[in-house]
């Protein structure tokens, strides 16, 4: 794995004897959460409704058991992610708060790295423990941890709290009011919380008209990257089902996606992203992404096209 927020995974160091005991001892009163203390008290989080993959022949000829079993995956893989986005936030908050230009800066960052660590042990205590395989296999968890890796602070304020918690925040809305665990659902809304006031802080520092060219530029190619990842569709919902039917073709996976009808998703998608550009007076960005047609749906042929190429 290249070397990044992420490297505390890889070998990290144990600590043993009274030293583990102590630092378990410390952060579990720290991990006292009295607004979420639902029992988790069913087996599935998430139904097909919320992929719509009901909608999908090839899903719906499955037998029951390989039906769950996809469905286990997808929880596994969303509950993984968020917990690896909270390991990268740790990561994020304490450089922040060590380069910050103010004192009150660092106060805030401050603040915020302990939000995320209590996010982490949140999510935690209904997920495995991280799994670096997951960070190998993930091509946007290697990306945030190498912006967060080598990004000054200016550009990072942009990506993690303007873009990134603003997603967050529409993108977990949504797990939580679908979701059909309780205690899923308010470890999800406990963190929102959160995400809200960190959001709402990077549209108050970030100054788009301020930053050097070469950071616009930055800035400009990089978005472009997560926009063309979220247009061509749902990567790897199609590929936890491929894997589930022995593969599936081009025409298979066109005609998946046509049932499901992701077009619909991928325009909520977009139409949020461009609502936190001018939320933070992006003017550049919005004018850049608009003269490319960044905001388009994209044809269903090579969205296809390009979910199976992601498989190799
Ligand atoms: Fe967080
Ligand atoms: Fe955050």
């Amino acid at each position: 794995m290249a070397k990044s927020c992420f490297s505390v995974l890889q070998n990290p160091v144990q600590l043993e004897g009274k030293r583990a005991e102590g630092i378990s001892r410390i952060l579990e009163r720290y991990g006292n959460h009295p607004q979420v203390n639902a029992e988790i008290t069913i087996a599935e989080r998430w139904s097909a409704e919320y992929f719509s993959l009901e909608k999908a022949s090839r899903f719906s000829a499955l037998a029951r058991d390989a039906k769950a079993s996809i469905l286990k995956k997808l929880e596994q893989t969303i509950v993984g992610e968020i917990q690896l986005i909270e390991v990268a936030g740790m990561a994020f908050t304490a450089k922040m708060a060590s380069l910050a230009p103010s004192v009150e800066e660092r106060e805030l960052y401050s603040f915020f790295a302990a939000d995320e660590a209590r996010h982490f042990q949140l999510i935690s205590q209904i997920s495995s423990p991280p799994d670096p395989e997951t960070v190998k296999k993930n091509s946007f968890l290697r990306f945030i941890g190498e912006l967060i890796d080598t990004q000054n602070p200016e550009p990072l304020v942009f990506f993690i709290q303007v873009f990134l918690e603003g997603w967050g925040i529409h993108y977990y809305g949504g797990l939580s009011r679908a979701c059909k665990d309780l205690r899923t659902k308010q470890t999800l809304d406990s963190i929102i919380k959160d995400e809200a006031s960190h959001h709402g802080s990077g549209l108050l520092l970030f100054q788009e008209a301020k930053l050097p060219q070469q950071e616009q530029q930055f800035i400009q190619e990089t978005m472009g990257f997560f926009l063309d990842a979220i247009r061509i569709g749902p990567q790897s919902l199609t590929k936890t089902l491929a894997d589930a039917c022995g593969g599936l073709s081009e025409a298979e996976v066109v005609q998946f996606l046509q049932e499901i009808e992701f077009q619909k998703k991928v325009a909520t998608d977009l139409g949020h992203i461009r609502s936190i550009l001018q939320k933070s007076d992006s003017v550049e960005l919005l004018k850049r992404f608009e003269a490319k047609k960044a905001f388009e749906l994209p044809n269903i042929k090579d969205c296809a096209k390009a979910i199976i190429s992601s498989w190799s």
